[in-house]
């Protein structure tokens, strides 16, 4: 059962105030979120409601101006600059909308960066290339590892991008609208190769405006105006659907969200 899962992410009071004075803005307004090992979970809510402030925190990309974040049961809501980045390339894979592949560096190259980075257990060279083949392989890319980002399709290079997420084996995996640039087609590719990860036991984060993408997660959580408003369960079991369900599923099981763009 999920209630007896580790808790990966634990908020307490969680906020972050950009600015001074006239300019502040109160991005989040204390944020108290509990997050299990394997769970998959949807952050929605109109524009500037404060999710990608969240899920940059819970990247471990920023920190909070008050409250706690425990982090695999370490608060490192204090930590430096240095640290995060240390604890972030243990722990973390991060997708970005955009994908942020490196132009210069081929598919290949660019999955094998985070391992480069690596502190600990560093791989030898050839190592590290069979570990980066291999996760371009479970996203069905092993064909275009010589390509360049510029040589292929925004689906692809958001596999691509998932392969970089995952090739240290992250404890998390965070996606700040993954599917935000894609057609439908790429879209429910991404959608179904975040369940397969899932179906694996990974525990995923996603942001998301799109309730066709939310309605495949199991826990909805909406935020407005910087407060958490709603945490529902979705009423999804962990078992992977089948990959042509996503136009049949029901979308009522999503709340109304009513964007402000
Ligand atoms: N670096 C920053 N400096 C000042 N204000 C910021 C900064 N980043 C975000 N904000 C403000 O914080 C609020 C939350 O922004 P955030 O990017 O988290 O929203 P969002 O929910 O991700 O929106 P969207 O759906 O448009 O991506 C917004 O009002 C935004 O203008
Ligand atoms: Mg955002």
């Amino acid at each position: 059962m999920m209630e007896n899962e580790p808790i990966i992410i634990r908020t307490e009071n969680l906020k972050k105030v950009y600015g001074s004075g006239e300019a502040q803005v109160i991005a989040l307004a204390g944020i108290n979120l509990t997050i299990r090992q394997g769970e998959l979970v949807a952050i929605m809510g109109p524009s500037g409601s404060g999710k990608s402030t969240l899920l940059n925190i819970l990247a471990c990309l920023d920190r909070p101006s008050e409250g706690s974040y425990y982090l695999d049961g370490i608060d490192v809501s204090q930590y430096q600059r240095r640290d995060l980045a240390l604890i972030r390339g243990r722990k973390i894979g991060m997708v970005f909308q955009s994908y942020n592949l490196l132009p210069r560096l081929t598919a290949l190259e660019n999955v094998l960066l985070p391992i480069f980075y690596r502190r600990e257990q560093r791989l030898p060279a050839e190592a590290a290339r069979q570990h980066a083949l291999a996760a371009l392989e479970s996203v069905g890319l092993s064909d275009r590892a010589h390509h360049y980002p510029n040589q292929l399709s925004g689906g692809q290079q958001q596999r691509v991008a998932i392969a970089r997420a995952l090739v240290n084996d992250p404890a998390l995996i965070l996606a700040d609208e993954p599917t935000g640039n894609l057609d439908s087609h790429s879209s429910q590719e991404i959608l179904d190769l975040l369940q397969r990860l899932h179906a694996q036991g990974r525990t995923i984060v996603l942001v998301t405006h799109d309730p066709e993408v939310a309605a495949h997660t199991e826990r909805i959580l909406l935020i407005r105006d910087g407060h958490l408003i709603s945490d529902q369960s979705n009423g999804r079991t962990r078992s992977m659907p089948p990959s042509n369900s996503l136009s049949s599923s029901p979308a009522s099981t999503t709340p109304e969200v009513h964007h402000d763009h």
